[in-house]
């Protein structure tokens, strides 16, 4: 088992439905996965003993996280919700929970990816970026990205008024000090 306090998969604004972090915390039963939305997690089955789905806003959790405890930090399609004084304020407090070369995975729709990288780089993270696969999309099991890639008509017809493009995974890496 790993060290106590130690996260090794953070999922900011995972959604209702936990699947992702079951399947994860099944197929790594030494690690342990949270995952964090504002709404509660509703009647599922129980999650296995190393996952935790936190109900709180992912700004107030963040603040509660030992430095350098996480390992990797996911948030798929919950930037595009915040306002950008608030993303800055969630990458400040990634920076500090991440471990040295830690990941932070951010999806988002393209239109919103270079204003992002310019606020990691801010922050002092590498970054790169790349569209998904269709098939990546359906591995992690996000709703939103495999709705996008796999039902696009679907997608169209409830955001009438939001223009959609092909997700794109952002990898933001905390480079260790020498
Ligand atoms: C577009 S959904 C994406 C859900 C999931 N990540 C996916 O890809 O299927 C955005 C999620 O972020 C959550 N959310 C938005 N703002 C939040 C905040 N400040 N704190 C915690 N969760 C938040 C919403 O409740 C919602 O479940």
């Amino acid at each position: 088992m790993e060290e106590p306090g130690r996260i090794h998969f953070l999922d900011l604004g995972a959604g209702q439905n936990p699947d992702r972090i079951k399947a994860l915390a099944m197929r790594h039963p030494d690690r342990r996965i949270i995952a964090v939305d504002i709404h509660p997690l509703g009647d599922f089955e129980p999650l296995p003993p190393n996952a935790v789905y936190v109900s709180s806003n992912v700004l107030q959790y963040l603040k509660t996280l030992k430095e350098k405890s996480v390992q990797i930090a996911n948030a798929d399609f919950l930037l595009n919700e915040m306002p950008d004084k608030e993303i800055m304020e969630l990458i400040r407090h990634i920076k500090k929970a991440l471990a040295p070369n830690g990941r932070f995975y951010i999806s988002e729709d393209r239109q919103n990816v270079e204003d992002i990288r310019r606020m990691l780089h801010q922050h002092g993270f590498s970054t790169r970026a790349r569209e998904l696969s269709a098939e990546e999309a359906m591995e992690p099991k996000t709703w939103f990205t495999q709705e996008r890639i796999h039902h696009p008509h679907r997608w169209n017809e409830s955001r009438k008024n939001m223009q959609v493009t092909w997700p794109v995974r952002i990898v933001a890496v905390k480079r260790q000090k020498r």
